[in-house]
């Protein structure tokens, strides 16, 4: 059993840090599940055989989850606009076609990709198909791993729920912003091994580490954290501080959407009971 540990914001004093820097240290020398971060899609590697995690906080996982929540049949992630465009042409009837280019809508398509615009009248018995500047083509980098699970801040502990019971190596992939790390899925990342150090024994990565200390230092302002970050700046410039608001609304939803193959498309996943694993 991992040893108990403390809870951000509860307590915190010299002794617990040091305890808590010890047990961080130690835990490379037990029978441990390998958990990485790729702080960049293009750092991610050894996904084969693993269950990935995507994460693209601003917007595109989070907007995966609200579609998914109300009532999409299917998301279909482009790496490309081309390639979107030329889904939407074959499928004719049903599909709902979205994404976003420097935050803004695409010419054409049918929805940009703020959260709360995937409503159920616009969603619901869809497939959508969703062409974004970072996630999408993350989500389809990380087709390589065996599972792929898509995670936001509003479906944090149904990610969660699916990790304790999938005994895979796990790889977090982050999005990040226009080729930079984001502070956003950092944290995010950070999140989700902070729940998992919680609850077995793992072997970090650095990227893992780092990305848990952050989430230790910044997970109590998630919408600060969030405003600070390119991601989030690029957004407020644009007017969409209510999509930074939409994305740190934590366990909104209790559904965990699943990268499915032939052909290529993410469902809506497990729904069920879920335990709240939010560290507060
Ligand atoms: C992306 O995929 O790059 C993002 O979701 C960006 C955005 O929504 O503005």
């Amino acid at each position: 059993m991992p040893s108990e540990r403390r809870r951000l914001g509860d307590g915190r004093d010299s002794t617990k840090d040091v305890e808590n820097a010890t047990r961080k240290m130690g835990r490379t020398m037990a029978i441990e599940r390998p958990v990485t971060v790729h702080l960049l899609p293009q750092l991610a590697s050894g996904l084969a055989g693993a269950v990935a995690v995507v994460v693209d906080v601003l917007r595109a996982t989070t907007s995966i989850v609200h579609a998914f929540a109300a009532g999409a049949d299917a998301v279909v992630p482009c790496a490309t606009i081309d390639e979107a465009r030329a889904l939407a042409k074959r499928r004719k009837s049903g599909v709902l076609l979205t994404g976003e280019r420097e935050g803004k809508p695409i010419a054409g398509f049918d929805l940009g990709n703020s959260p709360r615009d995937f409503t159920a009248a616009k969603c619901k018995g869809k497939t959508v198909i969703m062409a974004t500047t970072n996630g999408t083509p993350a989500i389809v980098a990380a087709a390589l791993a065996e599972r792929v699970l898509i995670a936001a801040f509003v479906n944090f502990s149904a990610v969660c729920e699916q990790l304790r019971t999938d005994p895979r190596p796990v790889h977090i992939v982050c999005a990040g912003t226009d080729g930079g790390i984001s502070v956003e899925d950092t944290l995010l990342a950070g999140a989700i091994v902070d729940f998992l150090c919680e609850h077995e024994e793992v072997a970090l990565s650095d990227s893992a580490r780092l990305a848990w200390d952050a989430f230790e230092n910044h997970g109590r302002i998630l919408e600060g954290a969030l405003e600070l970050g390119q991601g989030g700046r690029n957004l407020l410039k644009l007017g969409y501080h209510f999509d930074i608001h939409d994305a740190t609304r934590v366990d909104r939803f209790t559904l965990c959407p699943e990268l499915r193959r032939e052909p290529l498309r993410i469902e809506r996943g497990a729904v069920g009971i879920v335990r709240a694993h939010w560290p507060r």
